[in-house]
């Protein structure tokens, strides 16, 4: 154990603590055109892909239920679902509602609660309805309109549900869409796009919002970021440093401000520049914007922190390479930009399967930043944390103590944070049961329940009996 933890340090995580998995709808659900439910890009995407299909996933759609009896059996007290937007509005988005798919979330909430489990609801994973993608998604300033209007709908319909999100990982969803390439529909190098569907986003988030606190509804409501605590790679190096602090405004600052403060920071507004420049493009706002999300900023009850990973950067003076071929998993291998930094991998830095950093401090340093940076925080989530495996069915069981060895890692660091002063609500590992991988298909696990995909057979994983017992005794 690193000598940081004093004796000090508490063993201990509050009594009211969350320990949970998480999902996403589209990842588990399966049932893709089931009970009137209406078409999402990814169902076009991956057909034409013709790599790994979405349909059966997990089959949660037909077994939640079991799923959730899990839960409660393996002492979790809390999980997170998505609800699919083309389940409760086929239509585009918009238009009439569908009454299959509202008594679809209804049925599963009910679930949760007969089972002890709280459901942690975010309303967009990723899974925007295919017309609305058509018309420009969140590039289209309708979209914000559509969105507010079934947020609302939601808050409405499932009073059962007092634990909300909006959006999960705006930056993934941005990211992987208009500059990786790596997502529908495979778009490389458009940074103005990606930047300018990541304020539009935040717009939306702060207008849903605003329209729970409008409405009174007795619950909570926050936004999921994927943050990762950026480090120079030789902090020696004042190039390093300023490619730290660059990646840094990029992927945490942007967000964070737009969450907490409503507003960008001059350093990004620069930095939103240059790279506007770099792609050829500009990002618009409207007089309205930041004041609605300035209001907003004041009202958020909590933030989700998806957390894998940090990064190592060097600085990079090269030329700019916005097709540069990027998977979205290696540490370094994406686009680059001159003056902003590239990504390096630090000898001795282990890491997963998948070339993801293992580095649990990172977590640790990300909530302190947080606390300082946006007294206005509130509370902390973990939304997300987990390692993607080759996992194998040996005999009957599954020996993942590496991902054993990963989790507790990173939940000594955050009751390392909790000592520190930071109010940390919960921990939900990535993910519930194995599930596919937007960009690996079935072969990159994370679950705590091992899945086969031919039986639908779910089988825990030494993991799941290890988390049982801290999620049952709140210890390490
Ligand atoms: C983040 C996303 O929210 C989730 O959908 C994804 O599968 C995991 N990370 C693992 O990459």
């Amino acid at each position: 154990m690193s000598p940081i933890f004093s004796a000090d340090t508490p063993q201990r995580f509050p009594d009211n603590f969350v320990f949970g998995g998480a999902t996403a709808a589209y990842q588990v659900e399966g049932a893709c055109q089931t009970h009137g439910k209406g078409k999402v890009a990814w169902d076009d995407y991956l057909a034409q892909q013709g790599r790994f299909s979405p349909e059966p996933a997990c089959d949660f759609y037909n077994r939640y239920d079991s799923d959730l009896e899990l839960c409660e059996r393996f002492g979790m007290n809390g999980i997170r679902v998505s609800i699919a937007w083309s389940r409760i509005f086929p239509n585009g988005g918009v238009g009439e509602p569908n009454p299959e798919g509202i008594a679809f979330y209804h049925n599963l909430f009910a679930s949760c609660r007969a089972r002890g489990v709280e459901p942690y609801v975010t309303l967009h994973h990723f899974d925007s309805p295919a017309a609305l993608y058509a018309n420009g998604d969140f590039l289209n300033r309708d979209t914000i309109d559509a969105f507010e209007a079934y947020a609302r709908f939601c808050f409405d319909e499932y009073p059962e549900v007092t634990r909300w999100f909006t959006f999960n990982e705006i930056a993934a969803a941005t990211l992987n869409r208009y500059v990786e390439g790596t997502w529908p529909q495979g778009k490389k190098g458009c940074l103005h796009e990606c930047l300018q569907a990541q304020h539009n986003m935040m717009l939306a988030h702060a207008r849903a919002v605003l329209a729970y606190k409008q409405g009174g509804y007795p619950g909570t409501i926050g936004v999921i970021h994927a943050l990762e605590y950026k480090y120079p790679y030789d902090p020696a190096c004042p190039g390093d440093v300023q490619a730290a602090k660059n990646d840094d405004v990029l992927q945490n600052r942007l967000l964070l401000d737009a969450t907490f403060r409503g507003d960008y920071a001059p350093d990004t507004l620069q930095i939103i520049d240059h790279l506007c420049q770099a792609s050829n493009g500009s990002v618009e706002f409207l007089d309205d914007d930041l004041s609605i999300m300035r209001r907003a900023a004041q009202l958020n009850d909590c933030l989700g922190i998806n957390y894998y990973q940090s990064r190592f950067l060097k600085a990079f003076d090269g030329e700019t390479d916005l097709h540069h071929n990027g998977t979205g998993d290696k540490g370094t291998g994406r686009w680059r930009v001159a003056g902003v930094g590239e990504r390096a991998v630090r000898p001795g830095v282990p890491t997963t399967d998948w070339d993801w950093i293992i580095y649990p401090k990172g977590l640790f340093d990300l909530m302190m930043d947080i606390s300082l940076c946006y007294p206005n925080y509130k509370q902390l989530f973990i939304t997300e944390n987990g390692m993607g495996r080759k996992d194998q069915l040996v005999d009957g069981t599954v020996d993942d103590s590496e991902r054993i060895a990963y989790v507790e890692d990173h939940l000594r660091w955050i009751l390392k944070a909790i000592e520190c002063g930071v109010d940390v609500g919960g921990y939900f590992m990535w993910s519930l049961q194995d599930q596919f991988s937007w960009t690996n298909g079935y072969n990159k696990r994370y679950g705590f329940f091992y899945v086969d995909f031919e039986t639908q057979q779910r089988t825990p994983k030494a993991s799941a009996y290890w988390f049982k017992r801290v999620a049952q005794t709140k210890r390490l």
